[in-house]
Protein backbone atom coordinates (compact mmCIF):
# COMPACT_ATOMS: atom_id res chain seq x y z
CA UNK A 1 0.00 0.00 0.00
CA UNK A 2 1.57 3.14 -0.89
CA UNK A 3 0.60 5.77 2.04
CA UNK A 4 -0.55 9.16 0.55
CA UNK A 5 0.25 12.46 2.49
CA UNK A 6 -2.15 14.73 2.84
CA UNK A 7 -2.53 18.59 4.20
CA UNK A 8 -5.00 20.44 6.03
CA UNK A 9 -7.08 21.62 2.82
CA UNK A 10 -10.53 21.21 2.86
CA UNK A 11 -10.12 18.97 0.03
CA UNK A 12 -7.48 16.95 1.54
CA UNK A 13 -9.65 16.94 4.48
CA UNK A 14 -12.56 15.27 2.79
CA UNK A 15 -10.11 13.09 1.22
CA UNK A 16 -9.33 11.89 4.89
CA UNK A 17 -12.62 11.88 5.84
CA UNK A 18 -13.41 9.51 3.01
CA UNK A 19 -11.06 7.27 3.41
CA UNK A 20 -12.49 6.65 6.74
CA UNK A 21 -15.27 5.92 5.68
CA UNK A 22 -13.74 3.17 3.66
CA UNK A 23 -12.99 1.54 6.21
CA UNK A 24 -9.20 2.85 5.93
CA UNK A 25 -6.45 4.04 8.26
CA UNK A 26 -5.29 7.72 8.61
CA UNK A 27 -3.05 9.27 11.12
CA UNK A 28 -4.73 12.49 12.16
CA UNK A 29 -2.79 14.99 13.45
CA UNK A 30 -3.89 16.12 17.40
CA UNK A 31 -2.40 18.69 19.92
CA UNK A 32 -0.87 15.90 22.15
CA UNK A 33 0.21 13.40 19.76
CA UNK A 34 -0.68 11.75 16.33
CA UNK A 35 -3.41 9.44 16.58
CA UNK A 36 -3.70 6.53 14.07
CA UNK A 37 -7.22 6.85 12.77
CA UNK A 38 -10.25 4.31 11.54
CA UNK A 39 -14.04 4.54 12.17
CA UNK A 40 -14.75 3.61 15.85
CA UNK A 41 -18.10 2.07 14.69
CA UNK A 42 -16.66 -0.49 12.21
CA UNK A 43 -15.15 -3.26 14.11
CA UNK A 44 -12.95 -4.42 11.04
CA UNK A 45 -11.90 -1.19 10.22
CA UNK A 46 -10.78 -0.89 13.93
CA UNK A 47 -8.92 -4.05 13.72
CA UNK A 48 -6.16 -2.97 11.42
CA UNK A 49 -5.14 -0.81 13.99
CA UNK A 50 -4.07 -3.50 16.17
CA UNK A 51 -2.30 -5.19 13.01
CA UNK A 52 -0.32 -1.84 11.47
CA UNK A 53 0.56 -1.09 15.39
CA UNK A 54 1.23 -4.53 16.53
CA UNK A 55 -0.47 -3.44 19.30
CA UNK A 56 -1.65 -6.08 22.21
CA UNK A 57 -5.75 -6.74 21.57
CA UNK A 58 -6.31 -6.04 25.05
CA UNK A 59 -5.63 -2.77 24.95
CA UNK A 60 -8.67 -0.25 24.60
CA UNK A 61 -8.36 2.68 21.94
CA UNK A 62 -9.80 5.88 22.90
CA UNK A 63 -13.01 7.21 20.41
CA UNK A 64 -12.23 10.93 18.90
CA UNK A 65 -15.58 13.17 18.70
CA UNK A 66 -15.81 16.70 17.21
CA UNK A 67 -18.20 18.15 19.66
CA UNK A 68 -19.21 17.06 23.66
CA UNK A 69 -22.61 16.81 22.41
CA UNK A 70 -21.82 13.70 20.87
CA UNK A 71 -21.37 12.07 24.11
CA UNK A 72 -24.62 10.48 24.69
CA UNK A 73 -24.27 8.61 21.28
CA UNK A 74 -21.32 6.45 22.54
CA UNK A 75 -21.55 6.88 26.31
CA UNK A 76 -23.98 5.94 28.93
CA UNK A 77 -24.77 7.15 32.70
CA UNK A 78 -22.77 10.21 31.86
CA UNK A 79 -22.49 12.16 35.40
CA UNK A 80 -22.34 15.57 35.89
CA UNK A 81 -18.64 15.68 36.34
CA UNK A 82 -18.22 14.52 32.83
CA UNK A 83 -20.06 17.48 31.72
CA UNK A 84 -18.30 20.17 33.54
CA UNK A 85 -14.94 18.74 32.49
CA UNK A 86 -15.51 18.60 28.92
CA UNK A 87 -17.00 22.56 29.38
CA UNK A 88 -13.79 23.36 30.81
CA UNK A 89 -11.39 21.11 29.23
CA UNK A 90 -12.85 20.50 25.78
CA UNK A 91 -11.42 20.48 22.59
CA UNK A 92 -8.01 19.38 24.75
CA UNK A 93 -5.83 17.00 26.00
CA UNK A 94 -8.40 15.29 28.48
CA UNK A 95 -9.81 11.63 27.95
CA UNK A 96 -13.03 10.52 30.00
CA UNK A 97 -13.72 7.04 30.96
CA UNK A 98 -17.01 6.60 30.83
CA UNK A 99 -19.92 3.61 30.29
CA UNK A 100 -20.06 2.34 26.59
CA UNK A 101 -23.12 2.63 24.79
CA UNK A 102 -24.21 -0.01 22.33
CA UNK A 103 -23.03 2.05 19.15
CA UNK A 104 -19.60 1.14 19.78
CA UNK A 105 -18.04 -2.51 18.93
CA UNK A 106 -16.32 -4.63 21.51
CA UNK A 107 -12.80 -4.38 19.40
CA UNK A 108 -12.53 -0.70 20.04
CA UNK A 109 -12.88 -0.70 23.48
CA UNK A 110 -11.06 -4.50 23.58
CA UNK A 111 -14.04 -5.58 25.58
CA UNK A 112 -14.37 -3.14 28.44
CA UNK A 113 -17.73 -1.70 29.52
CA UNK A 114 -16.25 1.11 29.14
CA UNK A 115 -14.96 3.63 26.56
CA UNK A 116 -12.69 6.70 26.79
CA UNK A 117 -13.81 9.47 24.68
CA UNK A 118 -11.40 12.84 23.92
CA UNK A 119 -12.17 15.89 21.79
CA UNK A 120 -9.55 16.78 20.18
CA UNK A 121 -7.96 20.49 19.96
CA UNK A 122 -7.02 20.65 16.60
CA UNK A 123 -9.66 21.76 13.47
CA UNK A 124 -7.99 19.75 11.24
CA UNK A 125 -9.15 16.82 12.69
CA UNK A 126 -12.41 17.53 14.28
CA UNK A 127 -13.30 18.58 10.59
CA UNK A 128 -12.36 15.11 9.71
CA UNK A 129 -14.60 13.86 12.21
CA UNK A 130 -17.74 15.77 11.41
CA UNK A 131 -16.75 15.25 7.43
CA UNK A 132 -16.53 11.27 8.00
CA UNK A 133 -19.84 11.58 9.87
CA UNK A 134 -18.13 8.83 12.63
CA UNK A 135 -15.98 9.06 15.49
CA UNK A 136 -12.79 8.11 14.87
CA UNK A 137 -11.11 5.25 17.03
CA UNK A 138 -7.46 6.00 17.11
CA UNK A 139 -4.13 5.16 19.66
CA UNK A 140 -0.57 7.27 19.12
CA UNK A 141 0.40 6.57 15.67
CA UNK A 142 3.61 4.78 16.63
CA UNK A 143 4.65 1.36 16.46
CA UNK A 144 3.82 -0.57 19.72
CA UNK A 145 6.60 0.24 21.99
CA UNK A 146 8.08 2.93 20.66
CA UNK A 147 7.84 6.73 21.35
CA UNK A 148 4.36 8.35 20.62
CA UNK A 149 4.85 10.61 17.01
CA UNK A 150 4.32 14.16 16.77
CA UNK A 151 5.27 14.99 13.38
CA UNK A 152 4.16 13.44 10.34
CA UNK A 153 7.53 11.99 10.00
CA UNK A 154 7.80 10.34 12.33
CA UNK A 155 4.51 8.49 11.78
CA UNK A 156 5.86 8.10 7.79
CA UNK A 157 8.85 6.08 9.69
CA UNK A 158 6.81 3.76 11.86
CA UNK A 159 3.86 3.53 9.29
CA UNK A 160 4.81 3.83 5.93
CA UNK A 161 3.32 1.59 3.42
CA UNK A 162 1.20 0.34 6.58
CA UNK A 163 -1.75 2.73 6.12
CA UNK A 164 -3.67 4.55 3.73
CA UNK A 165 -2.65 7.72 4.38
CA UNK A 166 -1.08 10.79 7.10
CA UNK A 167 -2.38 14.37 7.41
CA UNK A 168 0.19 16.66 7.96
CA UNK A 169 -1.45 19.29 11.00
CA UNK A 170 2.53 20.05 11.97
CA UNK A 171 4.36 19.49 15.17
CA UNK A 172 1.95 18.38 17.98
CA UNK A 173 1.82 21.23 20.47
CA UNK A 174 1.37 19.26 23.68
CA UNK A 175 3.38 16.70 23.03
CA UNK A 176 2.66 13.95 25.34
CA UNK A 177 -0.65 11.86 25.38
CA UNK A 178 -3.74 13.10 26.62
CA UNK A 179 -5.05 13.35 30.63
CA UNK A 180 -6.93 9.82 31.33
CA UNK A 181 -9.87 10.36 33.65
CA UNK A 182 -11.86 7.17 34.65
CA UNK A 183 -15.77 8.38 35.77
CA UNK A 184 -16.72 5.14 36.20
CA UNK A 185 -16.08 4.85 40.02
CA UNK A 186 -17.87 6.13 43.09
CA UNK A 187 -14.76 8.77 42.89
CA UNK A 188 -13.00 10.20 40.05
CA UNK A 189 -9.46 8.61 39.48
CA UNK A 190 -6.81 9.73 37.44
CA UNK A 191 -5.31 6.93 35.21
CA UNK A 192 -2.50 8.97 32.70
CA UNK A 193 -1.53 12.30 33.34
CA UNK A 194 -0.86 14.01 30.53
CA UNK A 195 -1.84 17.85 28.82
CA UNK A 196 -4.16 18.77 31.70
CA UNK A 197 -2.39 18.70 35.39
CA UNK A 198 -3.92 16.59 38.67
CA UNK A 199 -4.35 19.98 39.85
CA UNK A 200 -6.42 21.22 37.12
CA UNK A 201 -8.87 18.24 37.25
CA UNK A 202 -9.13 18.77 41.13
CA UNK A 203 -10.04 22.14 40.83
CA UNK A 204 -13.19 21.31 38.84
CA UNK A 205 -13.92 17.83 40.20
CA UNK A 206 -12.62 18.67 43.87
CA UNK A 207 -11.70 15.08 45.35
CA UNK A 208 -9.36 13.07 42.08
CA UNK A 209 -7.93 9.58 43.13
CA UNK A 210 -4.38 9.18 41.38
CA UNK A 211 -4.00 5.30 40.46
CA UNK A 212 -0.65 3.50 41.25
CA UNK A 213 0.33 3.86 37.72
CA UNK A 214 0.70 7.52 37.29
CA UNK A 215 3.45 6.75 39.64
CA UNK A 216 4.73 3.55 40.71
CA UNK A 217 6.14 0.77 38.61
CA UNK A 218 3.51 -1.81 37.92
CA UNK A 219 3.97 -5.61 38.55
CA UNK A 220 3.42 -7.93 35.31
CA UNK A 221 0.76 -9.40 36.11
CA UNK A 222 -0.98 -6.75 38.02
CA UNK A 223 -5.00 -6.05 37.25
CA UNK A 224 -4.68 -2.30 35.53
CA UNK A 225 -7.48 0.19 35.01
CA UNK A 226 -5.69 1.37 31.66
CA UNK A 227 -4.62 -1.67 30.04
CA UNK A 228 -2.56 0.06 28.11
CA UNK A 229 -0.46 1.46 31.28
CA UNK A 230 0.84 -2.36 32.30
CA UNK A 231 3.13 -2.46 29.13
CA UNK A 232 6.70 -0.64 29.28
CA UNK A 233 5.89 2.03 26.88
CA UNK A 234 7.30 4.84 24.64
CA UNK A 235 11.22 2.54 25.28
CA UNK A 236 13.90 3.72 22.95
CA UNK A 237 16.28 0.57 22.21
CA UNK A 238 18.71 2.20 24.56
CA UNK A 239 19.10 1.44 28.28
CA UNK A 240 17.74 4.93 30.15
CA UNK A 241 18.93 6.33 33.64
CA UNK A 242 17.38 9.00 35.06
CA UNK A 243 19.34 10.90 37.22
CA UNK A 244 18.07 12.87 39.93
CA UNK A 245 19.22 15.89 42.16
CA UNK A 246 20.65 19.20 42.02
CA UNK A 247 21.98 19.72 38.28
CA UNK A 248 25.55 20.26 39.65
CA UNK A 249 25.55 16.69 41.55
CA UNK A 250 23.77 15.27 38.34
CA UNK A 251 26.18 16.60 36.27
CA UNK A 252 29.38 15.38 38.23
CA UNK A 253 27.33 11.90 38.52
CA UNK A 254 27.35 11.30 34.82
CA UNK A 255 30.60 12.73 33.82
CA UNK A 256 32.30 10.16 36.27
CA UNK A 257 30.71 7.17 34.66
CA UNK A 258 29.99 8.88 31.33
CA UNK A 259 31.61 6.45 28.30
CA UNK A 260 31.79 6.35 24.60
CA UNK A 261 28.43 5.19 23.26
CA UNK A 262 26.31 6.84 25.90
CA UNK A 263 24.53 10.20 25.68
CA UNK A 264 22.48 12.96 27.86
CA UNK A 265 18.86 14.06 27.54
CA UNK A 266 19.23 17.07 29.66
CA UNK A 267 17.64 20.70 30.10
CA UNK A 268 18.85 23.41 27.55
CA UNK A 269 20.01 24.99 30.86
CA UNK A 270 22.31 22.47 31.43
CA UNK A 271 23.49 22.01 28.39
CA UNK A 272 26.79 23.84 29.26
CA UNK A 273 27.57 20.97 32.38
CA UNK A 274 27.54 18.20 29.55
CA UNK A 275 29.95 19.69 27.47
CA UNK A 276 31.82 16.46 25.55
CA UNK A 277 29.12 14.04 26.80
CA UNK A 278 26.86 14.12 23.47
CA UNK A 279 24.12 16.24 25.45
CA UNK A 280 20.35 16.61 23.72
CA UNK A 281 18.63 19.14 25.18
CA UNK A 282 14.51 18.39 24.87
CA UNK A 283 13.70 21.89 26.60
CA UNK A 284 13.95 24.47 29.03
CA UNK A 285 13.47 23.49 33.06
CA UNK A 286 12.05 26.51 32.79
CA UNK A 287 8.89 26.18 30.48
CA UNK A 288 7.96 22.22 31.31
CA UNK A 289 5.46 22.56 28.49
CA UNK A 290 8.67 22.82 26.20
CA UNK A 291 9.74 19.61 28.21
CA UNK A 292 6.72 17.53 26.69
CA UNK A 293 6.49 19.00 23.71
CA UNK A 294 10.41 17.87 23.06
CA UNK A 295 10.12 14.61 24.88
CA UNK A 296 9.30 12.31 22.10
CA UNK A 297 11.14 13.81 19.73
CA UNK A 298 14.37 13.89 21.14
CA UNK A 299 14.42 9.78 22.47
CA UNK A 300 13.59 9.29 18.85
CA UNK A 301 16.60 11.22 17.49
CA UNK A 302 18.58 8.93 20.34
CA UNK A 303 17.07 6.06 19.45
CA UNK A 304 18.10 6.33 15.28
CA UNK A 305 22.01 6.95 16.22
CA UNK A 306 23.90 3.57 17.89
CA UNK A 307 23.85 5.20 21.74
CA UNK A 308 23.81 2.38 24.02
CA UNK A 309 22.88 4.24 27.14
CA UNK A 310 20.82 7.74 27.78
CA UNK A 311 21.57 9.81 30.82
CA UNK A 312 18.39 11.56 31.47
CA UNK A 313 17.36 14.74 33.75
CA UNK A 314 13.32 14.78 34.78
CA UNK A 315 11.74 17.66 35.83
CA UNK A 316 10.34 18.19 39.42
CA UNK A 317 6.43 19.81 40.12
CA UNK A 318 3.21 19.82 38.99
CA UNK A 319 1.29 20.44 35.87
CA UNK A 320 2.75 18.85 32.99
CA UNK A 321 6.05 18.26 34.92
CA UNK A 322 3.82 15.02 36.01
CA UNK A 323 3.13 13.51 32.76
CA UNK A 324 6.77 13.97 31.59
CA UNK A 325 7.78 12.57 34.12
CA UNK A 326 5.61 9.72 33.95
CA UNK A 327 6.84 9.27 30.77
CA UNK A 328 10.51 9.23 30.88
CA UNK A 329 10.37 6.74 34.12
CA UNK A 330 8.78 4.31 31.92
CA UNK A 331 11.40 4.66 29.64
CA UNK A 332 14.02 4.07 31.89
CA UNK A 333 12.14 1.12 33.34
CA UNK A 334 12.04 2.86 36.79
CA UNK A 335 16.13 2.82 36.37
CA UNK A 336 16.48 6.08 38.79
CA UNK A 337 19.50 7.11 40.58
CA UNK A 338 20.14 10.20 42.71
CA UNK A 339 23.35 12.10 42.17
CA UNK A 340 23.66 12.48 46.17
CA UNK A 341 23.28 9.72 47.27
O1 LIG B 1 -3.51 11.98 23.44
C1 LIG B 1 -3.95 10.84 23.29
O2 LIG B 1 -4.68 10.28 24.12
C2 LIG B 1 -3.56 10.13 21.98
C3 LIG B 1 -4.20 10.89 20.83
C4 LIG B 1 -4.04 10.19 19.52
O3 LIG B 1 -5.54 11.15 21.12
N1 LIG B 1 -4.01 8.76 22.01
C5 LIG B 1 -3.40 7.82 22.79
O4 LIG B 1 -3.90 6.55 22.61
O5 LIG B 1 -2.50 8.06 23.54
P1 LIG B 1 -3.15 5.23 23.13
O6 LIG B 1 -3.98 4.12 22.60
O7 LIG B 1 -1.75 5.27 22.75
O8 LIG B 1 -3.33 5.27 24.67
C6 LIG B 1 -4.62 5.11 25.20
C7 LIG B 1 -4.57 4.64 26.61
C8 LIG B 1 -4.12 3.21 26.77
O9 LIG B 1 -3.27 3.13 27.90
C9 LIG B 1 -5.43 2.47 27.01
O10 LIG B 1 -5.26 1.30 27.75
C10 LIG B 1 -6.23 3.49 27.75
O11 LIG B 1 -5.91 4.71 27.11
N2 LIG B 1 -7.69 3.29 27.61
C11 LIG B 1 -8.43 3.35 26.49
N3 LIG B 1 -9.72 3.05 26.73
C12 LIG B 1 -9.80 2.80 28.06
C13 LIG B 1 -10.87 2.39 28.94
N4 LIG B 1 -12.11 2.19 28.52
N5 LIG B 1 -10.56 2.22 30.25
C14 LIG B 1 -9.32 2.43 30.69
N6 LIG B 1 -8.28 2.78 29.92
C15 LIG B 1 -8.51 2.96 28.62
MG1 LIG C 1 0.26 4.93 22.78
Amino acid sequence: MTTQLLSTTEQDLERAAELIRAGGLVAIPTETVYGLGANGLDAAAVEKIFLAKGRPQDNPLILHIHDASQLPDFCREIPDAAWKLAERFWPGPLTMVLPVADAVPKTTTAGLDTVGVRCPDNDATREIIRLAGVPIAAPSANTSGKPSTTTAAHVLHDMDGKIAAIVDGGPCRVGVESTIVDLTGPMPRLLRPGGIGPEALEQVLGALIVDRAVTGEIAKDAVVRAPGMKYKHYAPAAEVLIVEGPAEAAARYVRARFQPGDAVLCFEEELPLYAGCNPTAYGRESSPATLSAGLFGALRKLDGGDVQRIFARCPTGGGISVAVRNRLRKSAGFHIVNAEE
